[in-house]
């Protein structure tokens, strides 16, 4: 979902812009084989951090972020000079579709929290495949899915969601991925702990502004967490795809 200023502003106060723990996240990313001069894109990278941290693990690689948003890139930025200096990566900011990414270009393919810069769930799988090299291109991919089917409740808790804008089940996303040319190489579903660490996080810090925009944001995230299920209907999970010939 694109973010509002006010989801934005009280992303500053959580690790990243996805609810992954970081651990879970930096063992996927050392867990990549990622050759000298590996190209990386991070489509919908945000601010970068996820960018960024695949960067520091494989100092033979060389990164690009795509996002419209220029507030978050300019996070990016800043934080690059400090922690990548030298080898900050190229930023464009534009929507991913207008970015004129090269087909089957490159090495890692990273997409975290952003499906929608592709269309969302199921058909950014195959425009993410699309874009990693034919001959065992990655695909680092953090996407939601429900844990169970969600209620019309907490649909509408979400803003009006759809059932079918998510896979059922953490099955359902590996086979999707599967149909789109990707084989799961590695898993990690994010938990309940790391998932409630990420949204009270997100209320907490926007109840600290005193505007309307900001306190309607939390309060959002703190009813919806509130209903039956609430806090446990929306899974995420970080993937670790391989394109197949
Ligand atoms: C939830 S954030 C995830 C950021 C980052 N991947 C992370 O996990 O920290 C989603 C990002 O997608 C970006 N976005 C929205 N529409 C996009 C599009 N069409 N193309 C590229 N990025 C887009 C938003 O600006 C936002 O920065």
């Amino acid at each position: 979902m694109p973010l509002t200023s006010a989801s934005l502003r009280a992303h500053a106060a959580v690790p990243m812009m996805n609810p992954m723990g970081e651990a879970d996240v930096d063992r996927a990313i050392a867990a990549l084989a990622l050759a000298p001069g590996a190209r990386v894109v991070e489509t919908g990278c945000g601010a970068g951090e996820v960018l960024l941290r695949v960067l520091e693990a494989h100092p033979g690689a060389t990164g690009l972020g795509v996002d419209p948003d220029a507030d978050a890139l300019d996070r990016m930025r800043v934080a690059a000079a400090r922690r990548v200096p030298g080898r900050e990566p190229e930023v464009v900011q534009a929507a991913a579709d207008a970015a004129g990414l090269e087909a089957g270009g490159f090495d890692l393919v990273v997409n975290v929290a952003a499906s929608h810069a592709h269309g969302g769930f199921p058909d950014a799988l195959a425009e993410l495949a699309a874009l990693a090299r034919p001959d065992g291109g990655v695909v680092l991919l953090g996407e939601a899915y429900w844990t169970r089917a969600p209620s019309p409740e907490f649909l509408e808790a979400l803003g009006g969601a759809t059932a079918d804008e998510l896979p059922l089940g953490l099955d359902a996303l590996q086979d999707a991925a599967r149909a789109a040319g990707l084989e799961a190489l590695a898993v990690a579903a994010c938990t309940e702990a790391d998932f409630a660490a990420y949204e009270e996080g997100l209320a907490a810090e926007a109840e600290r502004y005193d505007d309307a925009e900001a306190v309607a944001y939390a309060g959002r995230i703190r009813e919806r967490r509130a209903l039956p299920g609430g806090a446990s209907t929306l899974g995420f999970a970080l993937l670790t795809l391989r394109r197949g010939p």
